[in-house]
């Protein structure tokens, strides 16, 4: 059963490659996409990933995938530190979420020593680069499958009819 995630990226995350390189790298964010859809391939999850700008269509985002019950990996970005309105749309959550750095917020500038999201996921992959990215879908794959085996396969949800005599 192939698994639908969402890889969602907040403020400033669309200028990788010429954001700050040495903090974030000289990848573009174009081959992070590619980097998670092959790395989605190699779990067998089918990976959709988004960038904003803008915070109520991040939460709208989140909000969609509640209504699905699509697991996410989120790059809140500078939100993490202070959207309490992201946090609580992702407190509605309906299946796994992973929180996800490029860089190590904890041994940057203090404000971004706290994470408002970091209560709500199921944990935060942080300091490895890209490399953060595909160790949350790592993760999400092992949830999903853990969430999957709890559940009746599809067609096998309604009891089988009685034999007619
Ligand atoms: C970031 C860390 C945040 O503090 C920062 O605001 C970002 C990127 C990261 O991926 O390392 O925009 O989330």
């Amino acid at each position: 059963m192939i698994t639908q995630v969402l890889v969602l990226n907040g403020p400033n995350l669309g200028r990788l490659g010429i954001r700050e390189p040495e903090i974030y790298g000289s990848v573009s964010f174009d081959e992070l996409v590619e980097l998670c859809r092959s790395t989605g391939r190699t779990l067998g999850l089918h990976v959709d990933v988004r960038q904003t700008d803008d915070e109520s269509e991040m939460i709208s985002w989140v909000h969609e995938a509640a209504d699905a019950r699509m697991p996410v990996v989120i790059n809140p970005a500078a939100f993490t530190h202070y959207s309490y309105a992201l946090r609580d749309a992702l407190a509605m959550r309906t299946a796994p979420l992973v929180e996800v750095h490029i860089s190590n917020p904890a041994a940057r500038e203090s404000f971004r020593h706290t994470s408002v999201v970091a209560g709500v996921a199921d944990g935060t992959v942080a300091g490895f680069g890209l490399v953060s990215y595909q160790l949350a879908l790592q993760a999400i794959a092992e949830l999903a499958a853990e969430s999957n085996a709890g559940e009746p396969e599809p067609g096998l949800q309604e009891p089988a009819e009685p034999a007619k005599p």
